[in-house]
């Protein structure tokens, strides 16, 4: 058998578009000190210089995750801020401006969708980002920079959620709490992608969506009792917490002997693996991982049509504020995404 050749990571595609120089300065969503909303504001402030295998990056879109309010407010990785004014964010989707070496794969013009360093600094909610090589991945060509902004940290948690830590399969039951939220919409699809039986809780107004994404089953959380109408599942993705009417107890009664429970939140309860522990059922918590290989394996998924992402709302990098509320408010449906510049 003879190998074909492969063709140079550095061919040019179709996909590649112009690039310019970048500037000296940049506009971007900061905070000065940590607060509320409103702490949230748009600067002007240098544009950053990539070192070694970093890329920069020209931000068309930055997804907002529940850890950038957090941060915001003073808890979530605030601790990691070295200095104010400080841009937060961490997803984002763009086009490469400066590649590491000369022949990179990802080359200047290619759109990419990735994360920032996480969770050391934030600072998508900018027009220019570094971004460390091993975070980034080709923009799936089907998805606007905008849909793409969605996607890197939600769908890499629910990744390594459902396929990593609790080995999605066929037959498995699996209870997905919050399954409308950023998280949630993709740990549904990516359940019933790998054959597993999903019931979702979610409300009313999410129920058929929740359906077509892949829920066998959604047991509206605002009307209904979980634990009176579902039993012996083999494993719980909690995205709740147990802050909010003590979600996690209640779950590791409806937990099959020797069953997984995954809490997500994990600061919502100490002491939740001695729970679980006595309760008879498996306990583990769960850290996204920046990595754009899965995230590329993510991409091909969301390119075949079979996952999708669900944009709620998008606001302007000037009205970053707003969208904080927004997500504050905990109703979002899939994402709410900052439009930074045009394409
Ligand atoms: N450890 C990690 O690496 C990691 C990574 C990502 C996220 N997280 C954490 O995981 C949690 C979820 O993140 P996310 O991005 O998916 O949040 P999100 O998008 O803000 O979640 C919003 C969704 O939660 C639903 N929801 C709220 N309370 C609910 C309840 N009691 N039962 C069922 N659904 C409920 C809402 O539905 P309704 O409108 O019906 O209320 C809404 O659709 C957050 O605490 C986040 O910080 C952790």
């Amino acid at each position: 058998m003879r190998f074909r050749p492969l063709r140079p990571a550095s061919t040019p595609d179709s996909t590649r578009v112009a690039v310019a120089d970048p500037p000296e300065t940049m506009r971007a969503a900061v905070i000065e000190a940590t607060g509320g909303p409103e702490a949230l504001h748009e600067a002007t402030v240098a544009v950053p210089t990539p070192i070694l295998s970093e890329l920069l990056v020209r931000v068309v879109a930055a997804g907002i995750n529940p850890i950038d309010a957090k941060t915001r407010g003073g808890t979530g990785v605030s601790s990691a801020i070295a200095a104010y004014p400080a841009a937060l964010g961490f997803d984002f989707s763009g086009i490469v401006v400066r590649s590491p070496y000369e022949s990179h794969p990802l080359p200047p013009g290619t759109p990419v969708f990735g994360m920032v360093p996480f969770p050391r600094s934030g600072g998508s909610y900018a027009e220019y980002a570094v971004v460390p090589s091993q975070s980034v991945a080709r923009k799936p060509s089907s998805l606007s920079h905008v849909e793409a902004a969605g996607v890197p940290l939600a769908a890499l948690t629910a990744w390594g959620l459902v396929v990593e830590t609790a080995h999605a399969h066929e037959g498995q039951r699996m209870l997905i709490h919050a399954g409308s939220g950023g998280v949630g919409h993709f740990a549904v699809q990516f359940a019933a992608y790998f054959g597993a039986h999903v019931t979702a809780t979610g409300s009313t107004r999410n129920a058929s969506w929740l359906r077509e994404l892949g829920a066998s089953v959604v047991i509206d959380h605002t009307s209904t009792r979980f634990e009176d109408v579902i039993a012996d599942v083999d494993v719980v993705i909690d995205l709740v917490g147990n802050v909010h009417e003590r979600t996690g107890e209640r779950s590791l009664k409806i937990i099959r002997p020797g069953g997984l429970y995954i809490l997500v939140p994990t600061g919502s309860w100490p002491g939740y693996a001695d729970a679980a522990a006595d309760a008879g059922v498996r306990p583990t918590g769960y850290k996204v991982i920046p990595d754009g290989g899965t995230l590329a394996t993510v991409g091909r998924l969301l390119d075949s049509g079979a996952v999708q992402v669900y944009i709620d709302r998008v606001f302007d990098l000037n009205d970053a504020a707003a969208a904080h509320a927004e997500l504050e408010r905990g109703h979002t449906r899939g994402k709410i995404v900052l439009r930074v510049s045009d394409d």
